[in-house]
């Protein structure tokens, strides 16, 4: 009895003694996935996780380079904790993620603005670098790795509802887009083993999780053939080229070992989605029919000079592809205005596939040009401001427009919604997504968070369905 108290009292104290971390993730949902590893590397060193800032003893960001928008963004944010720092000299903060590599020297040496900057591939190293500003040091690794994905880690998932999880199977990419900067941040595309894969998401079908979205820079290309790295499998041996899994075989294994669960991926590039993935789409009920093809461009002229590896036609065929094999199905796009030399014919061409495809719904950018991306070498970033703006403003409308007809077309029809959260502006309505990934929002009734409803479509926006229940 005596040891017992003992032991809980030892573990209070441990409990008490434990130091609090926050993290803030910027950018896509690799870093929300990546910083689910970090919580997890940091609970087996004693750390515990708290939502507030003003109550930690190391905040982390874990940022995102992808346009400079987003750089200006985590900079404001230092700026509001250096404030809260002058107030709690213990107080440790760290940057994580794709501005490390960039901006280690800046943040570290010469503004000390952080005492501790961690690139997306070295996570494991944390607890000796936690250490080493224990001792007053400055503590960085921003080391790409060839290898690593993590896959033996359990990520924690801290500000989960407990119904929707990203699970990561790629890191990395080896695509080369001259616009973009992830290549240089996240290093070479590599594939997790699939066994890991089916482990974490056992676990999280386990705990109750209803949908699981695999995540990757370029899901299409998943490769696991006893190694991951993509780049290498020119160097596998016959045998492994025989038993290697590719991403439509890990759909198929995931959908069909999981046959209750809600199967979703992203991102998906034109050049690497093929028949086997679009049909075992079809197959399997589970898989929710959307695809999020980002296409850049409607010019030829454009796509080469971004280094895309298809053709405006090439899309087209795709799409009539998509369309043929899931009538259903949700597509959605990623578009950039104002590319270098991005004439007006080259925009109208943008305009024009997008009256083609008529996509769901989309994520528009202006250009920005980034450090050291081979279009920063070669291009001049020479499209005015105002045109950029102009013509974004142009497809933005376009989109809307389309996602509303398209939207509108569901009205009177009945929808499958996983139920997520409660609606923002009603707390008499739940909200959730139907397959194509479409929001709808609709009155709770009796359902709970976690189950499935039957909605009828009622009234839409252009960005969301209204529903009513099913009345059968
Ligand atoms: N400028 C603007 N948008 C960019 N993206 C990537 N790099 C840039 C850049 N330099 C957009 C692309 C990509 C999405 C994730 O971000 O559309 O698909
Ligand atoms: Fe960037 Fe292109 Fe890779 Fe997407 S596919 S992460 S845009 S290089």
């Amino acid at each position: 009895m005596l040891a017992k108290t003992l032991e809980i009292n030892k573990k209070k104290k441990r409990i008490s003694n434990s130091k609090k971390f926050s993290i803030i993730s910027y950018g896509c949902q690799m870093n929300v996935s990546d910083s689910e590893v970090v919580a997890s590397i940091l609970e087996q060193i004693g750390y515990s996780h708290t939502n507030e800032m003003h109550d930690s003893d190391l905040i982390l960001l874990n940022t995102c380079s992808i346009r400079e928008k987003a750089e200006l963004t985590v900079r404001k944010k230092l700026e509001s904790i250096n404030a809260i720092k002058k107030n709690n000299k213990n107080l440790k903060v760290g940057v994580l993620g794709c501005m490390a590599e960039r901006l280690k020297e800046k943040f570290l040496i010469e503004e000390k603005i952080v005492d501790l900057v961690v690139g997306p591939d070295a996570y494991r190293d944390l607890p000796n670098l936690l250490k080493e500003v224990e001792f007053g040091n400055d503590a960085v690794n921003v080391l790409l790795s060839k290898e690593e994905t993590y896959a033996d880690i359990n990520p924690n998932r801290f500000n989960t509802n407990g119904i929707n999880a990203f699970v990561s199977i790629t890191r990395g990419c080896d695509n080369m887009c001259t616009f973009c900067i992830v290549p240089f941040t996240r290093g070479r595309e590599r594939s997790r083993d699939p066994k890991t894969i089916l482990n974490e998401i056992n676990t999280l079908v386990k705990s109750g999780y209803k949908e699981v979205t695999l995540l990757g820079q370029n899901v299409d290309s998943y490769l696991w053939y006893g190694g991951g790295l993509k780049k290498d499998f020119t160097k596998a041996t016959e045998i492994q080229r025989k038993t290697s899994v590719n991403f439509a075989m890990l759909l198929k294994i995931v959908a069909k070992s999981f046959p209750k669960t809600r199967i979703r991926f992203t991102t998906s590039n034109p050049q690497d989605i093929d028949t086997e993935v679009l049909e075992t789409m079809a197959n399997y009920d589970n898989i929710c029919n959307h695809i999020h093809l980002p296409v850049q461009s409607g010019s030829d002229h454009i796509l080469k000079k971004m280094n895309r590896k298809h053709t405006v036609k090439e899309y087209r065929k795709l799409i009539k592809k998509i369309k043929k094999i899931l009538p259903d199905c949700g597509i959605s796009q990623d578009m950039i205005t104002g590319f270098p030399n991005e004439t007006d014919d080259d925009h109208l061409d943008t305009l024009k596939l997008m009256d083609y495809v008529k996509y769901d719904f989309g994520f528009m950018f202006k250009y920005s040009e980034r450090p050291g991306t081979l279009a920063a070498k070669k291009f001049d970033d020479n499209v005015p401001e105002d045109i950029k703006q102009r013509r974004l403003s142009e497809i933005i409308d376009l989109q809307l427009k389309h996602s509303y007809q398209n939207l509108l077309k569901y009205r009177g029809k009945t929808v499958s919604v996983l139920i997520e959260k409660e609606s923002k502006k009603s707390a008499n309505h739940w909200c959730g997504r139907n397959p194509q990934n479409l929001m709808v929002v609709f009155p709770k009734n009796n359902l709970k968070l976690g189950e499935y409803a039957k909605v009828k479509v009622i009234d839409n926006t252009s960005t969301t369905l209204i529903g009513d229940f099913y009345y059968d």
